[in-house]
């Protein structure tokens, strides 16, 4: 279930006057949702998460939903002020603009908190609330996060580097082309990973939980299945369902917002998709270049570059025997780019700054606090193994070993996170 009482209905203090008709005073909150997607009462609307927001004038918090197009009646949004409510106050019903067809579309509710009211949970409703003494509250109550505005950034940012990770679903089992990914995150300076996920094979939850257990990877369930029909493709005209790529655009706005505080850096980016820097050695040399040339600038896109998962690096030499048993793409051996063909590609990942960014898609950001930057690819590409759309032919790719680069660090640290998740193969490995 998706609550949990935090008080029992007698702890409602009902303190009415002689004259029996003052409001009694209502203790919040009630029922706090557990849940990463909590349904709003009597409508098709769900609520993910709320956030203390003042970027916006007149505007305080921000709540990352996902509302039905069809219904757009006025919502309100009420306050737990540390303990007592608050009056209602309406909300601003922002739907992201790209909604590829669904019926389904993320939506920014926002909100203004009455005056001191110091609120510590949210939530929306469809009527403005009028406290009613024979009908005690029990709605369901949104924790607002990111209040830390009075700490000081040294005090909030823990992370340098956050990677998004939007949508893990279905039966995916590509074990070995995620600890490589990873391993590669962490070497280039990654601090924190989130996925969230829907569901994966058994052997992929083992590696994530090994990458939880020690702090690396943040794993936040979304069971999205669990209310909408969610989409496996992007477009409703050709795939259906109720919401965009197993609700995707929402995943990475929640990201953004869930890392605001706490990260320098956020980057959107799929899991088989590695932002490598071509002429620093991490990442935080990269973004102090770049960040030199282009100091008002929190918005940094990324081309991508497909490297075709059918063509084999000719001499194996990383085809290595301890990996012979592990499910999934060996991308050491894959180094075959697609050329570019002259065309300018739009497929870009990003790397933001999320305190200056409102809203995201996935492959540009929305609403900004600033500009963009097209990143040079010889500063800069995303590394992404995958099928290519090009024939096999040679002379659609050229090569690119620069993962290489790493390989002398990256293939012990691979072993040891397989060996704990138990597909490492020890024979294999002795042999060597
Ligand atoms: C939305 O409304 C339109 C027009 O009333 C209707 O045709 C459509 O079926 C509705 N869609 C959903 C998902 O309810
Ligand atoms: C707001 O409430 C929190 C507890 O929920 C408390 O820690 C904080 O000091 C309060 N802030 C103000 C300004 O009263
Ligand atoms: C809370 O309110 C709903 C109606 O809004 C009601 O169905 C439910 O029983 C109430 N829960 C409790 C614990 O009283
Ligand atoms: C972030 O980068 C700075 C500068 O390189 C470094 O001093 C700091 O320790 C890093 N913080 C974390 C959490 O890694």
């Amino acid at each position: 279930v998706c609550v949990i009482l935090h008080l029992h209905f007698n702890d409602f203090k009902t303190n009415l006057g002689q004259e029996g008709h003052e409001w009694p005073t209502v203790t919040c909150p009630f029922l706090v949702s557990q849940q990463t997607i909590t349904p709003i009462d009597d409508t098709r609307h769900l609520l993910v998460s709320g956030y203390m927001d003042q970027r916006v004038k007149g505007l305080d918090v921000r709540i990352i939903s996902i509302f039905n197009k069809n219904t757009t009646h006025p919502m309100h949004c009420l306050f737990c002020c540390a303990g007592s409510l608050s009056t209602s106050t309406p909300a601003s019903i922002l739907p992201h603009p790209e909604d590829f067809g669904f019926a389904y579309v993320t939506t920014d509710v926002m909100c203004h908190i009455p005056q001191d009211c110091n609120a510590t949970h949210v939530t929306v409703l469809t009527e403005p609330f009028t406290q009613n003494p024979t009908k005690p509250s029990n709605h369901t109550w949104l924790p607002l996060r990111n209040r830390n505005k009075h700490l000081s950034d040294q005090e909030k940012l823990k992370f340098n580097f956050t990677v998004c990770i939007s949508s893990l679903f279905g039966d995916y089992d590509n074990v070995l082309q995620f600890v490589q990914t990873l391993e590669m995150y962490r070497l280039l300076g990654v601090d924190r990973v989130v996925i969230y996920k829907t569901s994966c094979s058994r052997n992929f939850d083992r590696a994530l939980q090994i990458y939880s257990q020690e702090g690396f990877l943040e794993v936040v369930p979304w069971p999205i299945d669990k209310y909408l029909n969610p989409s496996p493709g992007w477009l409703f005209s050709r795939s259906g369902g109720d919401v965009h790529y197993f609700g995707q655009m929402t995943t990475l706005n929640e990201c953004i917002y869930r890392n605001m505080e706490r990260s320098r850096y956020v980057l959107l980016n799929d899991m088989d998709e590695i932002i490598m820097p071509y002429q620093h050695n991490n990442l935080m040399s990269l973004m102090d270049a770049l960040q030199t040339q282009h100091p008002e600038t929190g918005v940094f896109l990324i081309e991508n570059q497909i490297f075709s998962k059918t063509i084999f690096e000719p001499s194996r030499r990383f085809h290595l025997p301890q990996w012979e048993g592990v499910p999934g793409v060996n991308i050491l051996e894959h180094i075959h780019k697609e050329k570019p063909n002259g065309k300018v590609s739009y497929l870009y990942k990003i790397i933001i700054q999320p305190r200056m960014v409102e809203q995201t898609s996935v492959h540009r950001v929305i609403k900004a606090f600033s500009s963009k930057v097209l990143v040079p690819l010889d500063v800069c590409g995303i590394i992404h193994v995958r099928d290519s759309f090009r024939g096999p032919d040679y002379k659609n790719f050229q090569m690119d070993k620069r993962l290489w680069d790493f390989q002398e660090l990256l293939i012990p640290r691979v072993d040891e996170v397989l060996k704990k998740v138990g597909l490492l193969n020890e024979t294999g490995r002795a042999e060597e």
